[in-house]
Parts: C-alpha cells; structure tokens; sequence
C-alpha cells in the first residue's frame, strides 16, 4: 500500500484537492480548473507541502530563547524591491516573482543581479533564454557583476545539485513553470511539476540558507499556474503590474512573511532597463490637461507613502441605457458616489451614461479618493473645469457627508510639494492641521458645500 501512486485533482483557482475530477471545482465552483496531481510515495515521505517541516524529536523551545539574528536582510540594491520585500531581502527566503509575460521580470531580476552587494555570488539559472541571450540582455542592462553565474537548465535534480557545488547566496529560477521533475510524467508547467519543483527548491532554500528569486508567469485567467499552492508554500509572493502599453510598472506584495504588504514599488520600463521611480506623483500627474472639466487629484497612501493620482471622469446624456464603466476604482464604489451625487448634490447623474478612469494604471481602493471622484464627475456634468490647481483628499458618507481620513497632513504636504494651490478637506478632519504656506485649505461638510465652493452654484 506504501508504494500505490496516488492520484488527487488539484484545482488551480483554490488549490482545492479532491478525489475524483469534477468539470466544477467543488471548493470555489470554478470550471474546468481541476488538474491530475501524482503524489507518489516518495514526494509524500520527503515532506509536508510548506516545504520545511518540522522533524520529529524536536522539542518545543521557549520564544525568548529563540535566535533571531536568523533573519538577516540585505539590500538587493533596487530600492523600489527592497521597499516591497519590507526593507531589503531576508537570508533563507523564497520570493515568488508574479506577473504577466513580457511585463519585466527578468530584467527586474538581472537588473538585481547587477546591483546587488558587491561579493556576493548569484546563481542565475534560465530555462527560458539561452546564456547567450542572457549575456546579451546582462550587456543592454550594464550588468557587470563578476560574482554572477548563469546556467541554463531545466531539470531541477541538475539545478540544485549546481546550487550544492556553487553555494551561492542568491539564486534565481526563470521561470518556475520551465523547471522540471523527470520522474514527475507530467508536463513541465503543470499543477504536479510546480508544486514538486517548487517544494524541492523550498528545502534547498531553508537548508543552506539561500535567498531564492521564483518568476512565475501569469496565465491568461490572471493567475499563475496552480497559484494557491504556490502562494501558501513561498515566504514571499510579489506581483509585476502594468500595461505592456505604458512604460509604467508596479510591483505589489500579495504575501510577505517578514514585512507588510501594503508596500509598492514603482518603476518606469526604460530603454535601459527598469528605472525606480523615487515620486510617482510627478510621473502620474505629468501631462494633466489644463483646464479641462471632468479631473480631479486625490491623494492616497500606498502604504506608508503618499501618492498624488489624478481621477478622470466624463458623463454624457445616455442614448437609451445609462451605462456606467469605471477603471481604476471598485464598480460598486463608483455607483454609489454616483447615487449620492444624484440625491445630495442634486445632479442628476443617474440618467447619463457615466466613465471613471484613473490614470496611470493606479487602483484606487482607499476611500480618500471618493470626493475627488465626486468633483470629477460633477465638474464633467456641469461641463466646467475644477482648475489644475485644485486637489480633494475626503471619504462620501451615504447622507453627502464629507468625512476625515487619516494622516491627513501627510498627504496635504505631499500636495503642497507638487505645487498645487488648493485643497478641498474634510471639515472635521481627524488630527490637528498643519498650516502650509502656498495651499488654501477648504474645509467642507457635505457634497453640496463642496461643489459649491469649487464649481459654484446652479447649473
Ligand atoms: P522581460 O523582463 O523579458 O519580461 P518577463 O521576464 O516578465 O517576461 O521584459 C521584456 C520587455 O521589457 C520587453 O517587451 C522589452 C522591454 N524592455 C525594455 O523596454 N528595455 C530594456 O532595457 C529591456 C531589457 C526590456
Ligand atoms: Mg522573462
């Protein structure tokens, strides 16, 4: 019985197992996403799927006695990425690199290469571009690092054995989907091959204290195969965002097991690479039409940091059917702020086909942005421009009401430093207001008093 193959079928959506295949995933109800998964004997044996399980024998040991200088970060000389990873890179972790193709990984991952402490050595291991190519790509990007190794494999058992013979301190997999088991039968890619591979590099990881770099690539559903599985066994998940349209790009947490997840990174994709981007606002706020109805800036914390973003709205009179098509902000959000500008700020929205955009490929879920958005969509109806000099930082209860949000001076310096003059604020914000020299402030109470005080009155 010891040695039966075992067989489950995984789903990709939720990482649901389940005995026999199903077209529906009993767990999430997704179709089509259960995946054959063989579990032979051995995999079972070699350990738990977090990949460092505990051994048997070992005794529970008090928390003040533990060591903590086991945890020792680096910088990975990218400071955008040691934002995002909670303050530089942790010794004995694995950092799954998410995001679509084409959006910047490797050169992201090169790049680091290039740039990272100098001495240490850096394992690059490529199943997707031949050394040559990765050579080329090393000479676009200045990457000059004589510590820095590559080996172009797939074959995991090959891989870590070269880990075992090199003992660098870094290691990057690209991609974890071209990486396989050959005693696994199924194709490389598939829910078995990640998840085994993804385990083995684990242990490597934990036993020799590597700091390991995984790229994984994004399906066409949005997420990477088998996802779940991969999620829960990694220190790490960091997704790649963007449209390969701009040259913008974000790097955001999903998961991190030494630091927070609220964190972004920005970059801009150059023709030398990636290049941090220190003041998104600036890169987000430049080109702003002047004095054209329908935008508004708000400013919301990304973490701990402020970041200026410019929300786009345009209502026009509905042919027969009032659409409502938002970008950059919660569907829902957007319909309710229009309902609240329909009933408290007596505009009558709900009839007009309405369009929220924000720009830059930012998503706005912090409910600072709601009387920005607001603004925007009643500077749009009334077809008068806000100015270009003009912000709103407020959360829109359901009665109109405009209420504080926090760190309210924070985010007004931020404002003051882009150089805008004016800002409309909740009348009872939260903490005590600094004075700034070059921004008026306007305190509101409701959505009425606000668009009176920046659109005027009457229609
Ligand atoms: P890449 O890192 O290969 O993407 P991924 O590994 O996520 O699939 O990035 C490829 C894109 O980046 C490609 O479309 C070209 C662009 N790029 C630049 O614009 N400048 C550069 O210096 C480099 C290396 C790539
Ligand atoms: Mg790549």
């Amino acid at each position: 019985m010891a040695n039966r193959q075992k067989t489950v079928y995984c789903c990709s959506e939720c990482g649901a197992e389940t005995a026999n295949w199903a077209g529906k995933c009993p767990s999430c109800g997704a179709w089509n996403t259960l995946a054959e998964l063989r579990l032979d004997a051995g995999s079972r044996r070699r350990g738990s799927s977090s990949g460092a399980a505990p051994r048997y024998g070992q005794k529970p040991k008090r928390l003040a006695d533990l060591d903590t200088t086991a945890e020792i970060r680096f910088s990975t000389g990218i400071s955008e990425l040691d934002r995002v990873l909670g303050g530089g890179a942790v010794v004995g972790s694995l950092v799954l690199v998410g995001g679509a193709p084409g959006i910047g990984k490797s050169t992201l991952l090169l790049q680091m290469c290039g740039l990272a402490e100098q001495g240490k050595k850096i394992l690059y291991v490529t199943g997707e571009e031949s050394e040559r190519q990765l050579k080329l790509r090393a000479l676009r990007l200045a990457v000059d690092n004589p510590a820095l190794y590559v080996l172009a494999e797939t074959d995991i058992g090959s891989i870590l054995s070269c880990v075992e013979e090199l003992q660098p301190e870094i290691v990057i997999v690209d991609s974890v989907q071209t990486v396989s088991d050959p005693e696994i039968s199924s194709a490389p890619g598939s829910i078995s091959q990640v998840r085994e591979c993804t385990m083995r590099i684990m242990r490597a990881t934990k036993e020799q204290g590597l700091t390991v770099f995984v790229v994984g690539h994004i399906t066409k559903e949005g997420s990477i195969a088998g996802p779940k599985i991969l999620e829960h066994m990694v220190d790490c998940v960091l997704y790649f965002e963007g449209e390969n349209s701009t040259s913008f790009r974000i790097l955001r947490a999903a998961k991190n097991r030494f630091g927070s997840t609220n964190e972004i990174g920005v970059f801009e994709m150059a023709d030398k690479g990636l290049r941090c981007v220190e003041n998104p606002s600036e890169l987000l706020l430049s080109g702003r039409p002047e004095n054209s109805p329908g935008t508004c800036v708000s400013c919301v914390m990304e973490g701990t940091r402020p970041i200026l973003a410019e929300v786009q709205a345009l209502v026009t009179p509905s042919g027969y059917n009032a659409a409502r098509r938002c970008n950059g902000i919660d569907y829902n959000r957007a319909a309710m702020l229009l309902a609240v500008l329909e009933k408290r700020g007596g505009m009558p929205v709900g009839g007009c086909d309405s369009y929220i955009n924000v720009i830059g490929g930012l998503f706005l879920d912090e409910p600072a942005a709601d009387l920005a958005t607001i603004l925007a969509v009643a500077s749009s109806f009334l077809d008068r421009p806000l100015g270009a000099d003009l912000a709103a930082i407020g959360e829109v209860g359901l009665s109109g009401e405009i209420r504080s949000v926090s760190v309210l001076n924070q985010r007004l310096s931020e404002t003051a430093r882009l150089g805008f003059k004016r800002c409309v604020i909740p009348a009872r914000a939260r903490d005590d207001l600094r004075s700034f020299e070059q921004l008026k402030l306007i305190p509101v109470k409701n959505v009425g008093e606000a668009i009176a005080a920046v659109l005027g009155k009457g229609r």
